[in-house]
């Protein structure tokens, strides 16, 4: 099976577990990527059931409305009930590496209002520990050189990714090398960096629920007890 067979049926099981929790006013949070596009893509069919999506970039916000499925404003939704979203990397706790699209500022602040973020991905995104894939950090353009020196100081490879500019208009660095056996720690460290506006890591929020999709089906984790 390819991994795109594969991200489509970890957004199968995302609609599966979702569908039959659907009220009258839930409000669905959706993310950024290829996984969850193939979410967005099933989502038609149940779109006279969604009261509203908000999204976490112009790219998913233009999908999901071609869908006929109204997205509204963070500020104008009570609350969200699920967050869908994929990742670039997730070890046993749920915690994740996100941004490779460049959405991960908007992506964070919809997982800190969900009421449960439910991450979908193929197997190979599972790792015994964050950091092989690069992590993004988006930073206000003024102060990309300075957040790069600082990175480096703290034993990182800040990347700058060239011509991107994110839905909020900053730039982005992918960082590679970083020791991130301590997350929580790193998360905070970069957080406090000057110019930084939001890294990739979610440690802090973790997924609540991660579907995994495999050879052998799909896999539940969830966080430890
Ligand atoms: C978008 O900024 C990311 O956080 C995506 O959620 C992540 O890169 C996963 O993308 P794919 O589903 O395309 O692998």
């Amino acid at each position: 099976m390819t991994a795109d067979e594969l991200k489509k049926q970890a957004a199968e099981a995302a609609l599966r577990y979702v569908e039959p929790r659907l009220e009258r006013d839930t409000v669905l949070g959706v993310g950024t990527g290829s996984t969850v596009n193939h979410f967005i893509a099933a989502l038609g069919d149940l779109r006279s059931r969604i009261d509203a999506a908000v999204s976490s970039s112009d790219e998913s916000s233009r999908r999901l409305e071609e869908l006929g499925i109204s997205v509204i404003d963070l500020n104008a939704a009570g609350s969200v009930d699920f967050y869908v979203d994929g990742a670039d990397e997730a070890n046993r706790h749920l915690q994740l590496i996100k941004g490779g699209g460049g959405a991960l500022t908007r992506e964070k602040i919809i997982a800190a209002a969900a009421k449960e973020f439910i991450c979908i991905a193929d197997e190979s995104k599972l790792v015994p520990v964050l950091g092989k894939f690069p992590l993004p950090v988006e930073v206000i353009p003024m102060a990309r050189s300075h957040v790069a020196r600082k990175i480096s100081a703290m034993g990182g490879i800040p990347v700058y990714r060239d011509e991107f500019v994110t839905d909020n208009g900053n730039h982005i660095l992918d960082i590679h090398k970083l020791d991130l056996r301590d997350p929580r720690t790193m998360e905070a460290q970069l957080d406090h960096i000057t110019g930084v506006v939001c890294n990739g890591l979610f440690v802090r929020r973790a997924a609540d629920r991660l579907l995994l999709a495999g050879a052998q089906g799909i896999r539940t984790l969830l966080p430890d007890a």
